[in-house]
């Protein structure tokens, strides 16, 4: 089950009881990924997502992990700072977001306020630098103190490990910018910070060549996205999922070679495509979003080749059980 943001939490980034429903009721998936969770405040960039630092967050997800091994599931929680990707109105003190380099995103994100333009971010400094990864090492410590069998780094979707990584968002000219190893570099310090805490066999990442979501461009995705997966190799991670959206060059089979964990694929798949991408060789394991959400039960309809519920877009982010916990199985679907 992919990662996904679902914002039914507290403004305290604690979960609620209708998480442990949730993902209960995803319990079925082999491994779920978690929606992303904060490692500090100034990572948040979206109202109600859930955050991983305070005793109330760590006791709430314990519920949630707890509860999920007791019907046999297993649980990964992804970890973000969503950089650039903020806004004043969501950060303390009404601070500016933080990103490589001072570079405004194109678009608008919502805010408490409804949607707003991003704003020029302010670039770290080299010691915020070495302390947002000292942020993502104690997020993970405390992800397995609330009982999470391991954590994936959010390195996709134009968040602020990606900033770093592209040429379009990091024109630093220091240790963490410049040449590609040296864009690579935050995301393989987080990382071993994560895996310093959790073992790489605990550790996941996820990656999104060429999806340019939040106005995220790299001159060079190819070559930067080789590196950066080489890299990785020594790092002996668990897995690398690597969720696509259209890219004209097949990165899967770019990157995957040049791995040694766990290769994970994402993005479109339905089931015909993931039995294929599995049986060919392209993937050891397929990860699947909307339809999850959707299909609290969708590997057993993949089995009985059921039906599927549609996703209601409306719902996605919105408060409160609807479209959240009532999308019904199948034996629910069967008895109405
Ligand atoms: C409602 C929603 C929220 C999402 N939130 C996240 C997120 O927090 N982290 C992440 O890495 N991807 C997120 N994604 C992307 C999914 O993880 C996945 O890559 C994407 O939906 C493609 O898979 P699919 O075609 O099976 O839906 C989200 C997707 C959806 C639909």
């Amino acid at each position: 089950m992919a990662p996904m943001t679902r914002s039914r939490n507290g403004e305290d980034g604690v979960p609620s009881d209708l998480a442990i429903t949730y993902y209960i009721q995803r319990v079925s998936a082999g491994l779920i990924i978690t929606e992303c969770a904060y490692v500090s405040l100034m990572g948040r960039g979206y109202v109600r997502t859930p955050g991983i630092g305070t005793d109330a967050q760590v006791a709430a997800w314990k519920r949630v992990t707890d509860a999920v091994h007791a019907s046999g599931g297993r649980i990964f929680m992804q970890l973000w700072h969503t950089g650039r990707i903020s806004h004043p109105s969501l950060l303390p003190e009404g601070a500016l977001p933080v990103a490589p380099s001072a570079i405004k995103p194109a678009g608008r994100g919502w805010t408490p306020n409804g949607l707003q333009d991003f704003v020029t971010p302010r670039a770290l400094r080299v010691d915020e630098i070495t302390q947002t990864v000292a942020d993502f090492r104690i997020a993970t410590r405390r992800a397995l103190e609330a009982g999470f069998d391991g954590v994936e780094l959010h390195a996709a979707s134009g968040y602020l490990p990606e900033q770093f990584l592209s040429s379009g968002t990091n024109q630093r000219q220091d240790d963490y910018g410049s040449s590609v190893a040296k864009r690579a570099r935050f995301i393989l310090e987080v990382l071993q910070a994560m895996v310093a805490e959790a073992g790489g066999d605990r550790v996941g990442i996820k990656i999104s060549p060429e999806m340019n979501f939040n106005d995220i461009v790299d001159a060079t995705p190819q070559e930067t996205f080789t590196y950066l997966v080489e890299q990785l190799r020594s790092l002996n991670l668990a897995y690398l999922h690597v969720a696509l959206f259209g890219a004209k060059v097949d990165y899967h089979a770019l990157l995957r070679p040049r791995f040694n964990g766990a290769y994970l694929i994402g993005g479109g798949l339905d089931q015909k495509s993931a039995e294929a991408a599995v049986a060919g060789g392209r993937a050891d394991a397929t990860v699947f979003g909307s339809a999850f959400l959707a299909n609290p039960d969708l590997p057993e309809r993949f089995r009985q080749g059921a039906p599927l519920n549609t996703p209601d877009t409306n719902t996605f982010y919105s408060p409160g059980a609807r479209g959240y916990t009532d999308y019904p199985s199948l034996s629910e679907t069967i008895t109405a």
